[in-house]
């Protein structure tokens, strides 16, 4: 999916507060989708939410994917690597929607007024657009372990 220049401008905008604030986003994203949806919460390694490992390491990876939200291709290897340990532990495409939804929450919920509705329209945005990705790479993943 093609997103328009001002959706990757406004994401592009938000490159230093996710760097700054991302573990922030990241540990309330994990607070709250474990909490909404106890479902996913098996899937995950709670001694990695303990130590601060799964957080930092999806902040870092939304930080990538924000960086290169205009040519996600040139991070097709990074996302084939955690695609690995996604297919590994069953990740699916119906998964991604809780987690964009978690997300987007997150976003309003750490960063309050900064949180414009220009900013979160974008991260809609690109957040599917993330998402289509990882699922793509995905089920290649699937394909060839099938
Ligand atoms: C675009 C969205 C997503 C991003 C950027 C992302 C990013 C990551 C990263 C960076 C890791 C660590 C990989 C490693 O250990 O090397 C990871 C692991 C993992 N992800 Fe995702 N992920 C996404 C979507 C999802 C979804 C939809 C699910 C399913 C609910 C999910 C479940 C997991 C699980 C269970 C792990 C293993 C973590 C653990 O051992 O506790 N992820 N993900």
């Amino acid at each position: 999916m093609q997103l328009d220049n001002k959706t990757i401008e406004i994401v592009k905008s938000t490159v230093p507060i996710l760097r700054a604030r991302g573990e922030e986003i990241t540990k309330a994203f994990y607070a709250d989708m474990f909490e909404r949806y106890p479902s996913v919460k098996g899937m995950f390694d709670m001694e990695k939410q303990k130590n601060g490992k799964q957080p930092k390491a999806l902040a870092l990876a939304i930080l990538n994917a924000a960086e290169n939200i205009e040519n996600l291709e040139a991070i097709r290897k990074q996302i084939t690597n955690i695609g690995n340990v996604h297919v590994k532990l069953n990740v699916k495409p119906k998964h991604y929607p809780i987690v964009g939804e978690c997300l987007l929450k997150a976003l309003t919920t750490v960063l309050k007024d900064a949180a414009t509705p220009d900013i979160l329209e974008a991260w809609d945005k690109a957040y599917n657009a993330i998402a289509a990705f990882y699922i793509e790479v995905e089920k290649g993943l699937y394909e060839k372990n099938s």
